[in-house]
């Protein structure tokens, strides 16, 4: 492991983190209703829902009732391609919806809500990034899924949690050394296992920054039994007491695959949908995002994610509005950077999805 410093030289935007939104409640016929109508909606459109785990668990099962994907960000991109479907119905956050439309520029590509969009994303404007790749046109860049589709077409590479520390040793390996955009958490965190030269960008994701590392310690003081499960967007502090660092994959296979009875999980809780489907028996905590006094903004839940409800996914089915478009210019060079991954991840045998889906 290398431990050598990072270099921050950009001043990265500050990104105002939106309230959750409130969505009405529905009584369990209402709700069963709503979902019939949904289903009958995809039909008629040719539609395949699209979702990842963070996403309301209503919308999971939809998608899983109806021959969907629910995965994360590396299944999903995948994903797209494989299916007849005329459209795709991402219920995620915008980066996703981008990734798909550019993969699949034939298909509509709808989404509940196109503001939901990620504090990764919006603190790497498109701009700046050009010109800090510009000041160190010797480096390979590398950037993180949760960016926009222009970044993507100023990147050498995409890469998702579940394949950045293949990816970059393999650069590092050939000697590249890396660019590394937006989230400053995961590239340190992929520095230190591959040794790679990486110069990184200072974004960081709003939910995962918030978890604790010393409020953490007094809880698996409180559960010494408990496994400790944490994605790498979380701060050093933080993942340096997992027992298992990976991608929304990765933290899920662990829970149907460890012995233990008790995890505390860092990462958004809406992944406890899939956890709890898979391994009903186990005790789930969610790791502490606040100190003693303090308050949490994100708490846990990525409020862009929880944009997306059963409400506005059959409005969207209806209106046919909110429907994703990438510049051709942007997308030609935006494909280059996906597909890389996606081929590697194929030479490699590398999957985002969970075992027998
Ligand atoms: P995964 O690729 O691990 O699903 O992560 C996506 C994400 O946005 C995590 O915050
Ligand atoms: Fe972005 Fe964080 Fe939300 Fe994931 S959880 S979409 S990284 S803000």
């Amino acid at each position: 492991m290398s431990t050598r410093p990072i270099e921050f030289r950009v001043p990265v935007p500050h990104v105002k983190v939106p309230a959750h939104p409130v969505w009405p409640t529905l009584d369990a016929t209402e709700k069963s209703h709503l979902k019939r109508r949904i289903k009958e909606l995809l039909k008629a459109n040719n539609a395949i829902l699209v979702a990842h785990y963070y996403v309301d668990g209503d919308l999971q099962e939809l998608a899983e009732e109806t021959g969907g994907c629910v995965a994360d960000s590396l299944e999903m991109a995948r994903y797209g391609s494989t299916t007849d479907a005329a459209t795709l119905v991402v219920c995620g956050v915008r980066f996703m919806g981008e990734t798909a439309k550019i993969l699949n520029p034939e298909k509509r590509v709808l989404m509940p809500d196109l503001g939901a969009t990620c504090s990764l994303d919006e603190g790497c404007p498109a701009d700046l990034f050009r010109e800090f790749c510009d000041r160190h046109p010797e480096r390979t860049v590398v950037v993180y899924a949760n960016t926009s589709a222009e970044v993507k077409a100023r990147a050498d590479w995409m890469v998702t949690s579940g394949i950045a520390l293949p990816i970059v040793r393999h650069l590092h390996e050939r000697g590249e050394k890396i660019l590394w955009a937006p989230d400053r958490h995961l590239g340190h965190y992929v520095q230190q296992h591959t040794g790679a030269d990486m110069l990184l960008w200072e974004g960081s994701c709003a939910v995962h920054e918030e978890f604790k590392g010393f409020a953490l310690e007094r809880l698996k003081r409180l559960h010494p039994e408990a496994a400790v499960l944490v994605h790498p967007e979380s701060p050093h502090e933080v993942l340096s007491q997992a027992d298992v660092v990976g991608s929304t994959t990765a933290l899920i296979k662990a829970v149907a695959q460890l012995p233990n009875k008790e995890f505390i999980v860092a990462t958004d809780d809406g992944i406890f949908w899939k956890m709890h489907q898979l391994a009903p028996d186990k005790k789930l905590i969610s790791a502490p995002t606040a100190g003693a006094g303090a308050t949490c903004e994100s708490c846990a839940h990525c409020p862009w994610m929880a944009m997306n409800s059963l409400q506005n996914l059959e409005q969207v089915l209806i209106s046919g509005e909110n429907a994703i478009e990438v510049a051709a210019d942007v997308r030609r060079n935006a494909v280059r950077s996906i597909r890389r991954m996606l081929d590697f991840a194929a030479e490699h045998n590398i999957s985002g999805a969970l075992p027998g889906r």
